[in-house]
């Protein structure tokens, strides 16, 4: 029941969902045990989890109900955010249930739709129950089929709510990302559909928005005629880990600027919607990703990399070519940098270049608005010798903040003019600490708040953008050879430097 004396407005006070069960697809995997687990501990630790809620695993495994808490124990103590308190776990504990099966075993998915009814029984869960699928998108259909034939897709079936949560990748490419979509749209309705892009989930990446539309100062400037370019950065120092598997054949483009980067652009470049909601951030979203153009010249602006050995943090670190599972002669790049431009009248000659990779020289995640120098200075020309173009980074991580880089009077007798920097660092401006990205995505699944997920029609507009990338890619593979190389610990291949030169700019150094 909703509380008469609560203005739902009112964003101070805690959003706690109703009753309902978290059902785990793939609980044995990374992202289950480092991520999904840790979340639950964290938003119960955070008082954010209703009374009536259960954690409910499934995988292929002969495990009972105590093993699975064991696990999920250890997982919440190794990753949580927020301190360890035993009687938060506990609490957990008691609500954590464990279900054996495989994706094709029609009686497993038979005891989980009566389990699903059960719960409401013995826990108290209305009936509502979340799904996450993570899992390889290959048993997508069959996990999907499965819960269409047993019914507990169905909202007005179960007098529930049932929402589904997929994780990326969202397909391989256009054609299979529509045949996804279709698949899970003929078994869940499109509100109950929850896309997670977990940079979304990011605090810095919401910021984006409160700095843009929550303040007077940014806005008038945010366009082409002040902002000379946009670089938008992902970079990692680790390699491919464990993941030779998935990364294989998926490369950088797909995993990386095929969702986050493209999203982050699209935040970048968007007006502002009507209202702070799921339907208005889509619509303005969707307006740009439907106005990127790709240069001309695409060979020119589409530079893709492989990581060689090298050294990282004073330790000698393998190339690609040498991980393990990766095949030889590969041509999965590790590092992408593309050209985009925004075909609106307010980005008409823009460029924004997207870049990202593994085993650069450290993890830096930013957003740099780089602006038009000012049209006049009346100042000598030696005394703005070191004077740069003004930029607005913001710092999506680590180090989580907003630099702004202005000129200022260096102090003496002459008007010398040299760049500085203000900078907002979220750890000294707020005492409380950023929850972890997929914390806030899980609680919005529960409370069905679509805002940060992206739709159909965004993970469609962004295959169409990257196709033809790869498709150039595929080409060039066949008839020039791989990708160039670069030694891990440098800031990619030459040609993503080239590739600004040629336009007279030159990568941020983060
Ligand atoms: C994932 C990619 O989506 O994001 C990984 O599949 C990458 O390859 C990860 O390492 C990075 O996430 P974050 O939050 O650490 O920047």
């Amino acid at each position: 029941m909703t509380n008469p004396l609560r203005d739902p407005r009112d964003r101070r006070l805690p959003r706690v969902p109703g009753p309902c069960a978290l059902v785990v697809f793939g609980v044995t995997g990374d992202l289950a045990r480092k991520k999904l687990i840790p979340a639950v501990y964290d938003l119960a630790n955070r008082g954010l989890l209703p009374p009536g809620f259960v954690l409910l695993g499934f995988a292929r495994r002969d495990w009972g109900d105590g093993d699975f808490e064991q696990i999920a124990k250890e997982a919440a103590k190794k990753g949580a955010r927020t301190g360890w308190r035993e009687e938060v776990w506990h609490r957990i504990a008691e609500a954590t249930k464990f279900l054996p099966g495989s994706f094709d075993d029609d009686d497993a998915f038979d005891q989980l739709a009566q389990l699903l009814k059960d719960l409401d029984e013995s826990h108290g869960t209305d009936g509502n129950a979340a799904f996450y699928l993570s899992i390889p998108p290959n048993a997508f259909p069959t996990v999907l089929k499965q819960m269409e034939r047993t019914g507990m897709a169905d909202n007005e079936q179960t007098n529930s709510w049932r929402r589904v949560v997929v994780e990326k990748p969202f397909g391989h490419d256009l054609a299979s990302a529509i045949e996804l979509n279709r698949l899970v749209d003929e078994v869940f309705t499109a509100d109950d559909v929850f896309r997670i892009d977990h940079y979304l989930g990011k605090e810095t990446v919401q910021n984006l928005l409160a700095l843009r539309f929550a303040n007077e100062l940014f806005e008038p400037i945010w366009n082409s005629h002040h902002i000379d370019s946009v670089q938008i950065t992902m970079a990692e120092d680790v390699g491919i880990e464990s993941r030779a598997g998935f990364y294989e054949g998926t490369g950088a483009a797909r995993d990386v600027l095929q969702n986050h980067l493209l999203q982050l652009l699209a935040l970048t470049a968007m007006d502002e919607p009507v209202h702070f909601d799921a339907a208005a951030l889509r619509a303005e979203k969707i307006k740009v990703l439907n106005a990127v153009c790709l240069p001309k010249e695409l060979a020119a602006y589409a530079v893709r990399g492989q990581y060689d050995q090298g050294w990282l943090a004073g330790e000698r670190v393998k190339g690609y070519q040498a991980e393990e599972g990766v095949k030889p002669q590969s041509t999965t790049e590790t590092f992408a940098a593309i050209r985009l431009d925004v075909e609106t009248r307010r980005w008409a000659g823009v460029p924004f270049y997207l870049r990202t990779g593994k085993r650069l020289p450290r993890r830096v995640t930013e957003i740099g608005i780089v602006f038009k120098k000012a049209p006049h200075l009346p100042f000598a020309q030696n005394d703005t010798e070191e004077l740069g173009a003004n930029q607005l980074v913001v710092r999506v991580q680590p180090d989580e903040g907003v630099t702004l880089r202005f000129g200022s009077k260096v102090p003496g007798t002459t008007m010398e003019v040299r760049d500085v920097a203000m900078d907002f660092l979220y750890g000294e401006a707020f005492t409380e600490n950023s929850p972890e990205a997929y914390e806030r995505l899980l609680l919005d699944v529960l409370l069905g708040d679509a805002a940060l997920f992206p739709r159909n029609e965004e993970v469609e507009a962004s295959w169409r953008i990257i196709d033809p990338i790869e498709a150039l890619w595929t080409h060039q593979d066949e008839h020039h050879g791989g990708p160039e190389l670069y030694r891990a610990g440098e800031w990619g291949p030459r040609g993503a430097d080239e590739m600004l030169a040629r336009d007279g700019r030159a990568w941020r150094r983060p």
